[in-house]
């Protein structure tokens, strides 16, 4: 069994393959958090947990006599504020009687089979494997607020969710202004704390901090999970590493505004507290009613950060990714924006289509510009209907025409949003965010509609299921392009105000799951203006998310890096663009530009008939080596070779097969210098005793024969063992050129092809 109660001292145990998670039901049925970490069996680990009299950290009525025993020093397992805990409360609350705070005691728990789910949120399901449920109930007696403790513990995936539920079951409502989904206490240890923050074309940059005492936040106050803090937080031991120490991910599944605390405190251990951003959230609890508040995926490793990478990767892709497009090889193809932006029509996209189809693509995606007014990004959002200018007739002939040359199609679309010259806006002005009396705050020139509303979101889905059903349309890019600032219902009365923002979230949630659901066979990947909305909840519905609006590859090779921590590489939208780069101003070689783009979902973004004879002929080399190397990319495993931090002169990364037959080692380099020694990486993954051949070996962007760059003649007619490229490495000769790129296959030699 995965959860153990053991009556004898009342511990909770939580078992995965190599982890535990223990719990305690104290005395006054105080739940403690006992332990989360490396697996241990058949131990009660409250002994290391030692009492005593802090000063100025109070005690519970019944502990007065016990001033050793604070709810501000014990680990808790959920904890409110107002209750002499004056660490960072999982739970603020008021009741209609002017109560704060919840004094949360243990009422029942109970094990169930199989996974819990959430009404209206995506969370993790159990696909194959076999998940099982804790629910603790935790009630406070001044409020009748139940806490429905949330746990699915996936024992082979080594993966633990919590989620919880806030039930009114006193008799006034109950203001909830913050409901976490998680708190963690780690008494012990020391750690450091490793977030992705960034920017608009610089999202998810790793940064590795100590932690300081008091509190750091890793939050979104947006609207959406945001290009500048990922919900995505690793805690790693001051000790770890790449491939070795304790490593803890917390990774919420909500694409609206979050926020994860990390305190350190007066006894030197940590508290984290994940879930909803608290700051311009309330939700109002009638007597009877429950709130839901979304998952977090907590996943820990004893052996480094690459371990944890794969566990988030497999994780997600077997028990969250639900399209059915996650096991299938998505159509290689060509967007639209960054050739065409909204200047186009029928006659210039078929042209497009028609040469991009002798390249070997096969997909084309029409971006922005297609519907409404819209010449420009000032009007147009809303009215989802052919701009007959461009595409005379509407969508249909063009549909059909492009996929009577064998290709697919796919369609741009940005539901979220309105511009205020559109006909939806001067139809139902009262549909989008604005606080009344003031001028609304803009964005791109754009508002942003009220998805709490049903009247929105019923229309929504009209126009789309319509869209997609009546056009026969393949893939749809679903954009998100400003935050929001208005948070503000017309729909909600003053004293719900709070609930706007979450309120958007789960219609945002509901049209997806709507759509998605009724059209599984078509492929849809999520934008937020690049990498703005890059997280788990967004996972769920579309299995692949545009990392970045910055397409240029060196400046990838940290976003990807990056984004590839948590999430699977078959999420990344990723595509070779024109250079010099239209965000950078950079060059960078075609195929240097081709092994970055590989490493996600791979595609393009640029006029084929602006290319030169030789870009072309790559091209249509690429398309095989994409297809080659498909499974081995995104059905392999992922190994950062050069680690997370990229200040060194080369970036490394290798795909291996699952059973060590194959590797695909990745190399670019970001400086070059005269007078110098050479490359050198070790790969991992491999068979330690399988023996390995050179396959095949590219070098892009230099000036001298691929061969030249080995470091001795013979060296790819030899026989490796998987331990001495492990170990002893392999080494490249120095790269002149800007940003010269490397892919060498690396195969395993049968005993019988011996
Ligand atoms: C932002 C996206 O990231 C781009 O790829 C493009 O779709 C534009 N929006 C279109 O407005």
């Amino acid at each position: 069994m995965a959860i153990q109660f053991d009556p004898t001292d009342r511990t909770i145990t939580l078992q995965t393959r190599t982890t535990t998670y223990q719990m305690q039901i104290g005395a006054n049925g105080r739940v403690l958090h006992l332990y989360y970490g490396r697996r241990i069996d058949g131990m009660c680990l409250d002994y290391p947990c030692i009492l005593t009299d802090c000063g100025f950290s109070p005690n519970s009525y019944e502990d007065r006599l016990h001033r050793e025993v604070s709810p501000d020093i014990l680990p808790l397992e959920y904890s409110s504020a107002g209750c002499g805990d004056y660490r960072v409360p999982a739970l603020e609350c008021v009741s209609d009687g002017g109560v704060t705070g919840a004094d949360l005691r243990y009422v029942r728990h109970d094990v169930t089979v199989g996974k819990y789910a959430l009404p209206g949120l995506p969370a993790s399901f159990e696909g194959d494997g076999q998940a099982q449920t804790l629910s603790m109930v935790l009630a406070d007696a001044a409020t009748g607020l139940e806490v429905e403790l949330l746990y699915g513990v996936f024992e082979a995936a080594d993966v633990i969710t919590r989620a919880a539920v806030f039930r009114n079951g006193g008799d006034k409502a109950i203001r909830l202004d913050r409901a976490s989904s998680l708190c963690l206490d780690i008494p012990f240890g020391q750690w450091e704390l490793l977030h992705l923050h960034g920017r608009h074309c610089m999202e998810r940059k790793p940064e590795r901090v100590r932690l300081m005492h008091g509190i750091q936040t890793v939050s979104s106050r947006r609207g959406a999970s945001s290009h500048h803090h990922n919900p995505f937080v690793v805690l790693m031991a001051t000790d770890a590493g790449e491939r070795h120490g304790e490593c803890i991910g917390v990774m919420p599944v909500y694409s609206g505004s979050h926020r994860t605390d990390i305190e350190l405190n007066q006894a030197d251990s940590v508290r984290v507290v994940s879930g909803i951003a608290p700051d311009l959230f309330s939700w109002q609890l009638e007597p009877g009613e429950a709130f839901h508040a979304p998952e977090v995926i907590l996943c820990h490793t004893d052996d480094g950060l690459e371990s944890l990478t794969h566990r988030y990767h497999d994780f997600l892709n077997d028990h969250l990714i639900r399209s059915p497009w996650k096991n299938r090889r998505r159509p290689l193809l060509i967007n639209s924006w960054e050739s065409m932006t909204c200047d186009f029509d029928a006659e210039k996209v078929l042209k497009f289509a028609g040469d991009a189809a002798q390249l070997g693509v096969e997909m084309v995606v029409l971006d922005d510009g297609w519907f409404g007014a819209r010449n420009d990004d000032n009007a147009g959002l809303g009215d989802w209907f052919a701009n007959e200018d461009k595409l005379p007739g509407g969508l249909r002939p063009l549909s059909d025409a492009i996929h009577a040359m064998g290709l697919k199609f796919g369609l741009w679309i940005e539901p979220e949003m309105v511009n205020e010259d559109s006909e939806l806006y001067r139809a139902h002005p009262d549909w989008a965010l604005a606080v009344p009396g003031r001028k609304p705050v803009m964005a791109r020139n754009q508002l942003v509609l009220d998805m709490g509303r049903r009247d929105v979101v019923e229309h929504l889905y009209g126009v789309f299921s319509a869209l997609i059903r009546d056009n026969g349309i393949d893939y749809i890019k679903w954009d998100m392009n400003r935050n929001i600032a208005d948070t503000f219902s017309a729909a909600l009365p003053p004293h719900r105000q709070g609930e706007a923002s979450h309120r958007y979230m789960l219609g945002v949630y509901e049209l997806m799951d709507r759509l998605t659901g009724e059209f599984p066979e078509v492929l849809f990947e999520n934008c937020a203006g690049g990498g703005g909305r890059f997280d788990a909840g967004m996972l769920y519905y579309t299995p692949q998310i545009w990392c970045s609006d910055d397409s240029d590859a060196i400046e990838r090779l940290t976003i990807q890096t990056g984004t590839a921590i948590g999430y699977p590489v078959g999420a990344m939208g990723a595509h070779v663009s024109i250079c010099p780069n239209q965000q950078t101003g950079r060059t960078v070689p075609f195929g240097t530009r081709a092994i970055v783009a590989l490493s996600g979902t791979f595609g393009y973004e640029l006029d084929p008939a602006h290319l030169t004879e030789d870009e072309k002929r790559r091209m249509r080399a690429l398309a095989g080596r994409y297809h080659r190397f498909y499974d081995l990319i995104h059905n392999g495993r992922y190994y950062r070779l050069t680690g997370v931090d990229q200040d060194g002169d080369h970036v490394a990364w290798a795909f291996v097969d699952r059973c060590g037959r194959q590797a695909l080692l990745n190399l670019v380099v970001t400086r070059t210098h005269a007078n110098t020694h050479g490359i050198h990486v070790r790969l991992r993954g491999l068979d330690p005793d399988g023996r390995y051949r050179l396959k095949e070996m590219a070098v892009e962007g230099c000036d001298q024969p691929d061969g030249a760059y080995l470091s001795r003649e013979d060296v790819a007619e030899r026989m490796y063992t998987g331990q001495s490229l492990m170990a002893a490495g392999f080494t490249l000769r120095p790269m002149r050129g800007d940003y010269p790129g490397v892919q060498l296959l690396f195969e395993r030699v049968d005993a019988k092809e011996e």
